[in-house]
Order: C-alpha cells, then structure tokens, then sequence
C-alpha cells in the first residue's frame, strides 16, 4: 500500500464510468469495514478508505468527542482539513476524481465537517447516521454538491431535530440534498443500501 498520510486500504475502479468512494468508518470500526459496502453500493467504484486518526479507549475514531454528541469542535476542524489534505494526497497518488464520501455514524459527522469545511475535497457525500458536527455551521458555497443523508427515526444517539438541521443546513449552503429517515435505530438496514443503490444509479 503506498505510504500516504493516512492508514488506509485502496482498491482501483474497475469501471471508470463511476465515482471513486472515500469510505469513512464509525467509531471503533477500520479501515476494512466499508469495503464490502462501497463494492455493492457502486460496483467498480475506486475505493479510498482511511483509518480515522484518534483512538478513543483503543478504537479509532475520525476525531475527539468530550462525550457522546458532545464533540470537540477545535479537533473536529483540525482533523477535517488533515482528512481534506489526505484526499489530495491520495488524488494525487492514485489520479483520482474528487470523490463521494459514504460515511457512517462517526465517519459521517467528519464528512459533513469536511463537506462544510474544505468543499473543495469532494464532490458530495452520502450520510449515514449523522449529525451537526459544528454548532457554528461555517459559511461555504455547496452548489453542485449532492448529499444523501439517511437518518433512523429510532436512533437512540442521535436526536430527529438534529439530523433535521444538518439536511437543513446544508441545503441552505447549495448542496442539493435528499434526507430519507428509516424507521430504524443507528445501525445501517437493507433499505439503507437500496436507497443508496439507487442514488448512485442517478
Ligand atoms: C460521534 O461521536 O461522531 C457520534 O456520537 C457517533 C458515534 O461515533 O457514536
């Protein structure tokens, strides 16, 4: 694997046509977790998936929390632009496209941050499981930017209003959002990846 600033595991497209993927994991998850994921959500995707940095109790995680839901927002910015820096690495390295970042949970909230933070790095970003990474939304220009947030009515981590003014946010910064909410709790269903299929069909 080639020495970049991030642990991470690469597989290239097999079908150029498609988008390459940045595939972010939840807390206490790896590099490995989202691979099988991101092959059947766009098959011949190229698949960049890096290792989240912080270790919170031995699990990685993409950046520090004081609790749960209550994060550090000076690491939160911290860590997004050193993630925005390892995806021009990895461009670079690999010659990709700027690429769709599918995160879940923790991974998800770094996207988000990252999305708001340095646009620039993606070309939009499919959120599972998320929520507002930063009280203070930054003021940035997301048109063009297509999101797809999928959020569980029961998720016990994370409040419904709270998904509500992320999708909210975003929106009103340009990016073209679609907010689906399953009746689910904060793990991924099929209906997760049947929606996801579907909007990268599109
Ligand atoms: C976070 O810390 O990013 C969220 O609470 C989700 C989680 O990782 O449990």
């Amino acid at each position: 694997m080639t020495e970049l600033s991030f642990i991470h595991r690469y597989e290239p497209a097999t079908d150029p046509s498609r988008p390459p993927l940045l595939l972010l994991h939840g807390t206490g998850g790896d590099e490995n977790d989202l691979l099988g994921l991101g092959r059947t959500i766009s098959p011949g995707s190229a698949l960049l998936s890096p290792r989240g940095k912080i270790l919170e109790n031995g699990m990685p995680r993409f950046f520090r929390r004081l609790a749960e839901g209550v994060f550090d927002e000076e690491d939160v910015r911290f860590r997004a632009n050193e993630l925005a820096d390892f995806v021009t690495e990895a461009r670079e390295a690999y010659g990709l496209e700027a690429p769709i970042a599918v995160g879940f949970s923790n991974g998800a909230n770094i996207a988000a941050a990252m999305l708001m933070l340095r646009p620039e790095a993606l070309a939009g970003t499919a959120l599972l499981r998320a929520m507002v990474p930063l009280s203070q939304a930054p003021a940035v220009d997301l048109a063009g930017k297509r999101v797809l947030m999928i959020s569980g009515a029961m998720d016990p981590i994370i409040p419904a209003e709270n998904g509500k003014r992320l999708a909210a946010s975003l929106s009103a910064s340009g990016a073209e959002v679609q907010h689906e909410t399953l009746p689910t709790g904060h793990n991924l269903s099929q209906t997760d990846l049947q929606l996801l299929v579907r909007w990268f069909g599109r």
